[in-house]
């Protein structure tokens, strides 16, 4: 199937590896010409190398970080200067800490707020106008399926995530009849360096195991096995699509059906 993304531009956050670089590889193996962004020049510069040489595409990498106003400003900027303007943005990084909500101050739930919406607040109102003007606009979030489903030690993101999930509903009705679409996908258990992260962190908070924990994550999945980059990614390729024109303000699980619940 032609997804026909050939020559659109696209700007994938925390593409340095997991789900962003998963993302991003696969709209570069489609044509897209694409722009990532992460913290460490590094470890990003090397990202965009890899997936020049497995696609071909046109990568452009910018490190910035996605909590500062001036580094999402540069980013949208850099992009428009380097290819002319923008179709696609995929608002994805990492997370806040873990912790129980009791012991989060202030400045960590700001923190988190920031990271989580603000982030996401600020890059769309930068490329809105140039969706706008080019009459094609397709916006995704990535948050988790701990937003239908929380998990404990999660508050920071699942809370403020919430609130993307209401920001981007709300968004979508606003812009659809500019052509431009607004869709949350909510991975379940993805195989990347956060999944590690996360489960060895909770398994020390909670005193058990971090081998049976990630077993018995790994059973709780009905199709039996983690997510890879990969599955998140071909759902976030049809999204972007002109295929995708009809399908707008949802929150689509990509969870291998780990979810329970109905709806
Ligand atoms: N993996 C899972 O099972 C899973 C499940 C549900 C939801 N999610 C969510 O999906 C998103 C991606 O997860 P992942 O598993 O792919 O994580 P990951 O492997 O840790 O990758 C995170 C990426 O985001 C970048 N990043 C982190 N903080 C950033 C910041 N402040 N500004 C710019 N870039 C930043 C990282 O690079 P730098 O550190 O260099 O900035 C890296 O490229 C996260 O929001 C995560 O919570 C993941």
């Amino acid at each position: 199937m032609d997804l026909h993304l050939r020559d659109k531009v696209a700007i994938i956050g925390g593409a340095s590896q997991g789900i962003g670089f998963g993302v991003a590889r696969t709209l570069a193996e489609e044509g897209v010409k694409v722009v990532i962004t992460a913290r460490r020049e590094a470890a990003l510069t090397a990202a965009a190398e890899r997936i020049r040489k497995q696609t071909g595409a046109q990568v452009l990498s910018i490190p910035s970080d996605v909590r500062k106003a001036e580094d999402c400003e540069r980013v949208v900027e850099s992009t428009l200067k380097a290819f002319g303007r923008i179709d696609i943005l995929v608002n994805n990084d990492g997370a806040p800490p873990l912790g129980k909500i009791e012991d989060f101050d202030d400045v960590a739930w700001q923190k988190a707020i920031e990271q989580n919406m603000f982030s996401v607040i600020r890059m769309v109102r930068k490329v809105v106008p140039h969706m706008r003007a080019g009459g094609y606009g397709r916006i995704i979030n990535v948050t988790s399926v701990s937003t239908r489903q929380p998990l404990v030690g999660l508050g920071l993101s699942v809370a403020t995530w919430a609130g993307v999930l209401a920001y981007a509903k709300t968004l979508s009705l606003e812009l659809g009849s500019a052509g431009i679409t607004v869709n949350t996908i909510c991975p379940g258990r993805v195989d990347t360096g956060r999944l590690e992260v996360v489960v060895r962190k909770r398994a020390e908070q909670e005193g058990h195991d971090p081998d049976k924990m990630m077993r018995e994550i790994l059973d709780e999945v009905p199709v039996g096995r983690l997510g890879t980059p990969d599955d998140v990614a071909g759902m976030v390729a049809l999204l972007v699509s002109p295929r995708g024109s009809f399908i707008t303000g949802t929150a689509i699980q990509v969870d291998g059906g780990l979810l329970r619940g109905v709806y």
